[in-house]
């Protein structure tokens, strides 16, 4: 190796041009999956007050914005419905009716090629706010799997592309898949939420999707945060089981959770930068303390840097707009 003064590193940093011609990492409209929340009701679009610039989306106000998202170039969406009753065990979850099946049906309609990617977790449906059967203050396991597999199979048969098991329920991954294949959709993929962890990062999204535990917390399924070896294991049974793409959730604090996955599997994989990445961010740029488009540019490209091959985010539809003025990665 040569050193200083026959190796310069600052000679390829001097122009932009130079800067851009070594840059080893791109984010662009393509990497991102946008979430949108969905609620009853008739003309609401009602800002989210943890979460500034996302809404909750009453079905007819649907097409104008999944038509904007797709004129943006943004490939796909995730849906998180709120609904009308909430019960033991999530009925509207997997009723023909429900929000996300009416989201489904409308955003096909608008926009055919979008790829709607669903969220498939009890937490938002049920009266006590947790991602499973409850029975004698636990989540019960195995019981939990039928249902999530019913909600699977219906956002399916209403047209979703893509459903993504997020509970950290064991064995969910070969459930809906068994379910969907004996039922004509084996060309419906799984995005697995293989290693999410039990964060305080998810705040924000709790507001947004009204679906705080309503007594205890989720550390007996969500994975706990100071280990890394389990995620690999987590993400070895996903695959096991037949998901297509794998996930790591939050995606900031556990970049190095997404390097070893990368490096480890050989499977698409996506990060979630979470509620609570976003709210930092927005927060602090309100507040004059930090430059939001740079900052949240610089934390998207440290994600596709530590590997991921798809990033979740609520920055994906100002991103996809920064980018297109000229603003590079990492270029003040
Ligand atoms: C549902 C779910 C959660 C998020 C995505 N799906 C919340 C949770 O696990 O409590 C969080 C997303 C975010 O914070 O942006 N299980």
């Amino acid at each position: 190796m040569s050193t200083f003064p026959i190796y310069r590193p600052r000679r390829l940093r001097r122009t932009e041009n130079l800067r851009r011609m070594v840059r080893e990492t791109r984010v662009s409209a393509d990497d991102f999956i946008y979430p949108l929340f969905v609620v009853h009701g008739q003309g609401v679009k009602t800002e989210i007050p943890s979460m500034p610039g996302n809404y909750h989306w009453s079905i007819d106000m649907l097409p104008t914005e999944v038509e904007e998202i797709a004129t943006l170039g943004i490939p796909a969406v995730i849906l998180f419905g709120l609904p009308a009753v909430k019960d033991e065990v999530g009925s509207e979850n997997y009723d023909e009716h429900g929000i996300v099946q009416q989201a489904i049906r409308a955003i096909k309609e608008a926009v055919p090629e979008l790829v709607v990617v669903t969220d498939v977790c009890m937490c938002e449906y049920t009266s006590h706010g947790h991602c499973g059967i409850v029975r004698d203050g636990y989540v019960q396991n195995d019981e939990t799997l039928e249902y999530l597999a019913k909600v699977a199979l219906s956002h399916a048969a209403t047209g979703a592309d893509i459903v993504a098991p997020s509970g950290m329920i064991d064995g969910q991954v070969w459930a809906i898949r068994e379910a969907l294949d004996e039922n004509g959709y084996e060309n419906i993929a799984i995005l697995s939420y293989a290693a999410k962890y039990a964060s305080s990062f998810y705040g924000p999204f709790r507001d947004a999707a009204q679906s705080p535990p309503q007594f205890g917390d989720r550390c007996s399924y969500q994975m706990d945060p100071p280990n890394a070896r389990e995620a690999l294991r987590e993400v070895g049974l996903d695959i096991e089981e037949g998901a297509d793409i794998v996930m790591v959730k939050p995606a900031l604090p556990y970049l190095d959770i997404i390097r070893q996955v990368r490096d480890a599997f050989d499977y698409p994989l996506a990060a979630y930068n979470v509620s609570g990445e976003f709210s930092m961010v927005k927060a602090a740029a309100q507040r004059g303390w930090i430059d939001e488009q740079r900052v949240a540019l610089e934390m998207l490209t440290a994600i596709k840097r530590a590997g991921a091959d798809m990033i979740l985010t609520y920055f994906a539809k100002d991103a996809v707009r920064w980018l297109a003025t000229g603003q590079g990665q990492g270029v003040p």
